[in-house]
């Protein structure tokens, strides 16, 4: 299959601060693509931008709180206004709020991670969408796999990661004549720090990495996947044999998965 350098293409990753995002950003920057990188950390984001200036790309920061439609809007208009083109959209930036439904005090945290998570995904594809149809560009949108499998507890996260499936495949229809491609990304456990960062029911972050993440697949192969998929123009990637292979079990035995899922969330 036909692959594409992406030198001089103009990608915005989300969630570019930290973990995945970060690591897509200097994987791209080695190819001598043309980054607009969104996250509210902006320090973050402005050492980001010299290391992908060092690697061969250009950049721009665009401190963006993506829960807040004006603030994606703004996203793609500072990415037009510097680079006049949008070639890929990375909806990558996620929260995790690992709590039982039945613990959570108030539901603002819920409201926050489906809007992260989902909504600001959404609130950019619907702006960057005119300039993706004309470059005939790229939507890759990261998920997990509790987008595919019900999780243990109700918390926001698989909520906001089944809502992704459920919107990026039906614009992946809708979009199959417009020349806009939609790769939807499922990774397993990656070892980014994210669980130190997740939310408990009060708000406060976890502060500790768990050992399932001490065990997991490294960023640098989980970005250069996306990278890979991201060419190919690939509908979906399911970064793992369990993660492939639960969703045939599943149709044949949905009690023993959720008997997994169960156990996976203890
Ligand atoms: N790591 C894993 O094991 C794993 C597994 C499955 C799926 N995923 C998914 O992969 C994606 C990236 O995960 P990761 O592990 O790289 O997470 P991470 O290291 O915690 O990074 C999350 C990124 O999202 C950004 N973000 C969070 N809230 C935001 C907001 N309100 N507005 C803008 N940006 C916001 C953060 O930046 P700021 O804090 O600077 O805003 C950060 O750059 C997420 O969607 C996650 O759900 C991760």
């Amino acid at each position: 299959m036909r692959t594409i350098n992406f030198h001089n293409k103009v990608i915005i990753i989300t969630g570019a601060s930290f973990g995945i995002g970060r690591e897509l950003a200097l994987q791209f920057a080695e190819q001598g693509a043309w980054l607009v990188l969104a996250a509210r950390n902006i320090e973050k984001l402005e050492e980001l931008v010299k290391e992908c200036q060092q690697r061969g790309g250009r950049a721009l920061a665009v401190p963006t709180d993506l829960s807040e439609e004006s603030q994606c809007k703004m996203l793609i208009e500072a990415s037009v206004k510097k680079f006049g083109r949008i070639d890929v959209l990375i909806n990558n930036a996620g929260m995790a709020l690992a709590s039982r439904f039945e613990n959570l005090e108030d539901l603002t945290l819920y409201e926050k991670t489906i809007k992260v998570n989902f909504l600001g995904g959404v609130y950019c594809t619907h702006y960057a969408l005119p300039y993706l149809k004309e470059s005939s560009g790229r939507i890759v949108a990261v998920s997990s796999l509790r987008g595919i499998f019900a999780s243990g507890t109700a918390d926001g996260y698989p909520a906001s990661k089944h809502a992704m499936a459920g919107f990026y495949d039906s614009l992946r229809n809708e979009l199959w004549d417009r020349g806009v491609s939609v790769t939807v990304i499922y990774p397993g456990w990656v070892s980014t720090g994210i669980t130190a960062r997740t939310l408990n029911p009060d708000g406060t972050p976890k502060g500790e990495i768990s050992r399932h993440e001490k065990k997991a697949m490294s960023v640098d192969k989980c970005a250069s996947m996306i990278l890979k998929a991201t060419a190919r123009r690939k509908r979906e990637v399911i970064m793992t044999f369990m993660g492939k292979f639960g969703r045939w079990l599943r149709l044949a035995f949905p009690r023993w998965v959720d008997g997994m899922s169960r156990k996976k969330t203890k």
